[in-house]
């Protein structure tokens, strides 16, 4: 007997069209109109949407003060099936093996979704470089070097990225940066701290738009001079997506993600009086208006590629974590909730407002995520073999975005007081029912971890080469 989710308006990123899907077991195993429902058990899903669950490339657990994978079951009632997390390299351990204690620490019998992982490179070392072509073994085929942050364990110098790149692509493995520059970041701190100005509001001018075009600038060219593909996260402003555009339409394997509250919030948010600005402070910071706008129009024209959620909830949340910065902002733990919400702000305010249509939503939050994280087509897409990982979304809901909604473990919501139209009304992970209309019904820790392909979205254009 299989499950048959009868009439569903069906969306894809390509195409939208009214069938029915047949599911058994963990797989899509049809798509058809009219399927026979003798002998299965029937879903009807006559006026709602069916999309394929979320996939969010862009989260953290357990690292940048997180919380941990005993709250990851709030990804699966907004919609999202799978998480892509960057795993820390403690000192002194390999890469590959960073990800073999990760899993076995964190993640065995802890995640609720699947889970893809990317590494970091933490400990830069001719080993940790060389490693780099052992991790499709471990299902990892993306590592993040991190340009920002001078004097923490994070901050890698450009030697390392340089030679990440030349090393990566000898196996497939997709090289992300986080682009900020981290001495002018360092300088300007230490500036406005002494000057006194150690309020949340002067975070953002802590780290210009400019300090994040230029190390933009900076990962293309190394990747030009290495020719292999990057792809930067978390990309907030006009100028760095214009340099990320300009490189691919020269022909460079260069990709950039957004996350949704570069779309969906503005510099204006760390302004907000009795230290409520510090909920906002995330790295790269909240940018003006005009940035926020052109997000939109780099997601729509396709010159920045998915939206992550950059999911970072920090332990503690505001009264306990964020408060650690007080009297000076750099102190603030930089990340916010957002796994819940990232489909029903993009649904929201892009496709009710008709900013994105139907299948651009699929597209940048389901379809090239996982294109991106290397588990297409067995992930992000309604397809006959796919894993029925399968979100019935009512589109006719209304509600407003509340912590108390929230499975996140925060004591706030990023997205507090905004609306939201439209609900997963059912989450099917693997076959098998795991939210209903914003409750999680699922059993908790049942994720498993997606081996990642090599070769990914972003070595496209290396096919021919290889
Ligand atoms: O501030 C953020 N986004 N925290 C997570 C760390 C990162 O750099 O992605
Ligand atoms: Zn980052
Ligand atoms: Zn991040």
């Amino acid at each position: 007997m299989g499950l048959l989710i009868k009439n569903g308006n069906i969306i894809t990123s390509q195409n939208e069209y009214i069938a029915d899907i047949l599911v058994e077991g963990e797989k899509i195993i049809a798509i058809a109109k009219d399927i026979d429902p003798e002998g299965h058990e029937v879903v009807d899903v006559t006026d709602k949407y069916v999309f394929p669950g979320g996939v969010d490339e862009h989260v953290h657990y357990n690292s940048f003060n997180s919380l941990g994978y005993e709250t990851s079951h709030a990804a699966l009632v907004g919609g999202t099936t799978t998480v892509g997390d960057f795993v820390v390299q403690p000192a002194g351990v390999g890469l590959r093996d960073s990800i073999i204690n990760y899993k076995k620490e964190f993640l065995d019998g802890i995640a609720t979704p699947d889970y893809v992982l990317h590494g970091i490179i933490m400990d830069p070392s001719e080993e940790s470089v060389t490693d780099l072509v052992n991790m499709p073994s471990v299902g990892v085929s993306s590592v993040k070097l991190f340009m920002a942050y001078k004097g923490m364990p994070y901050y890698v110098s450009d030697e390392w990225i340089f030679k990440a790149l030349c090393k990566g692509k000898e196996a497939g493995v997709t090289i992300m940066v986080h682009a900020e520059n981290a001495d002018i970041i360092d300088v300007l701190t230490k500036k406005l701290i002494a000057e006194g100005k150690t309020e949340p509001k002067y975070f953002g001018d802590s780290r210009p738009v400019l300090s994040e075009a230029e190390a933009t600038s900076r990962a293309i060219y190394m990747a030009r001079i290495a020719d292999a593909p990057l792809f930067v996260v978390h990309v907030t402003n006009r100028e760095a997506a214009e340099a990320i555009r300009a490189a691919y339409n020269d022909g460079l394997s260069v990709y950039g993600e957004t996350c949704t509250h570069y779309m969906m919030l503005n510099d204006e948010n760390l302004a907000k009086p009795n230290f409520e600005g510090a909920k906002y402070v995330c790295n790269p910071p909240l940018r003006p208006q005009s940035d926020v706008d052109f997000m939109w129009e780099a997601i729509n024209k396709g010159w920045l590629t998915s939206v992550g959620s950059d999911h970072c909830a920090i332990m503690g949340g505001f009264t306990e974590g964020k408060v650690k910065g007080k009297n000076d902002f750099s102190k603030i733990p930089p990340g916010s909730p957002g796994v819940q919400e990232r489909l029903y702000m993009l649904w929201t305010y892009g496709v009710e407002t008709g900013r994105i249509t139907r299948q651009k939503f699929v597209e940048v939050c389901c379809t090239t995520p996982a294109k991106v994280c290397g588990i297409y087509p067995q992930k992000g897409d309604i397809m006959i073999g796919s894993d029925a990982d399968i979100v019935v979304f009512d589109p006719n809901y209304r509600g407003v975005i509340s912590n108390k909604d929230s499975l996140s473990g925060s004591d706030y919501c990023t997205y507090e007081g905004y609306k939201q139209k439209g609900i997963a009304e059912k989450v099917f992970l693997r076959g098998k029912l795991v939210a209903e209309n914003g409750k999680f019904v699922g059993e908790l820790g049942k994720g498993k971890q997606v081996m990642s392909k090599p070769y990914a979205y972003c070595y496209e254009k290396f096919k021919e080469q290889r």
